[in-house]
C-alpha cells in the first residue's frame, strides 16, 4: 500500500499539518508539494491538503482534485484562519469537500492556521466590514496550528490509516 501526502501551502500552516500526518504513516509513503505532482497514479491512498482562500479551496488544489481525483481514495486536510467553532465554517468546509466530489473521500480534517500579517493588513484596508473584522482578529490566530492541533492531525491520520488497512 503506497500512501501520498501532498499539500499546497503559501505560508507554511498546511505544510505543518502535512508533516504531522506524514509522521504517522507507515512505509511505503511519499510527501510532495502539490506543484510537484503530475497526477495521483501509483498511490493507493492520497492525503491532500490546502488552505482556504476567500471561502473556497485554494484554486490550484481545487483544479488539481477535479482533474485527478476521480476514482482515487482521497483524504483531505484543510487549514483556515476562521476559528473551528465559527458559525459559517461548516458551509465553507462543505465547499472544500466538494472539490473531491469525483474521488472516494475516506477522511476529512480541518484546523485553524495563522492568518499571514500581510493578508491581515490588506483586509483591514478593505471596504468590506466583514473583511475588516477578519483582519482585526488576525492576532487570535497567532501560532496556529499549535501542538494541540497537530496532535489532533496525527490522531486523525492514525485513524484513517487503521481503517484503510495500510
Ligand atoms: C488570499 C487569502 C485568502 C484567505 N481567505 C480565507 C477565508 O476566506 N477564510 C479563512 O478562514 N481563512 C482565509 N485565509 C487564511 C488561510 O486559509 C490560513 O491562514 C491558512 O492556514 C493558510 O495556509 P498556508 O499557510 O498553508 O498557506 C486566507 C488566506 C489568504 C492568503
Amino acid at each position: 500500500m503506497k500512501t501520498l501526502v501532498a499539500y499546497l501551502s503559501q505560508t507554511g500552516n498546511t505544510k505543518k499539518v502535512a508533516e504531522a500526518i506524514y509522521s504517522q504513516i507507515p512505509e511505503e509513503k511519499e510527501m510532495k508539494e502539490l506543484g510537484e505532482l503530475e497526477d495521483l497514479e501509483g498511490y493507493d491512498l492520497c492525503f491532500i491538503g490546502f488552505p482556504v482562500h476567500a471561502g473556497n479551496p485554494a484554486v490550484v488544489a481545487k483544479e488539481f482534485l477535479e482533474k485527478n481525483g476521480a476514482g482515487k481514495k482521497v483524504v483531505l486536510f484543510v487549514t483556515h484562519a476562521t476559528p473551528e467553532g465559527e458559525e459559517d465554517l461548516p458551509a465553507c468546509m462543505d465547499i472544500c469537500r466538494a472539490a473531491a466530489a469525483s474521488a472516494e473521500l475516506v477522511g476529512f480534517f480541518n484546523c485553524q492556521g495563522e492568518l499571514d500579517q500581510k493578508i491581515a493588513e490588506l483586509l483591514l484596508k478593505s471596504d468590506s466590514p466583514r473583511h475588516q473584522e477578519f483582519g482585526r482578529r488576525a492576532p487570535e490566530t497567532k501560532g496556529q496550528p499549535d501542538e494541540t492541533r497537530l496532535e489532533k492531525a496525527k490522531a486523525f491520520a492514525r485513524d484513517v490509516i487503521e481503517k484503510a488497512g495500510a
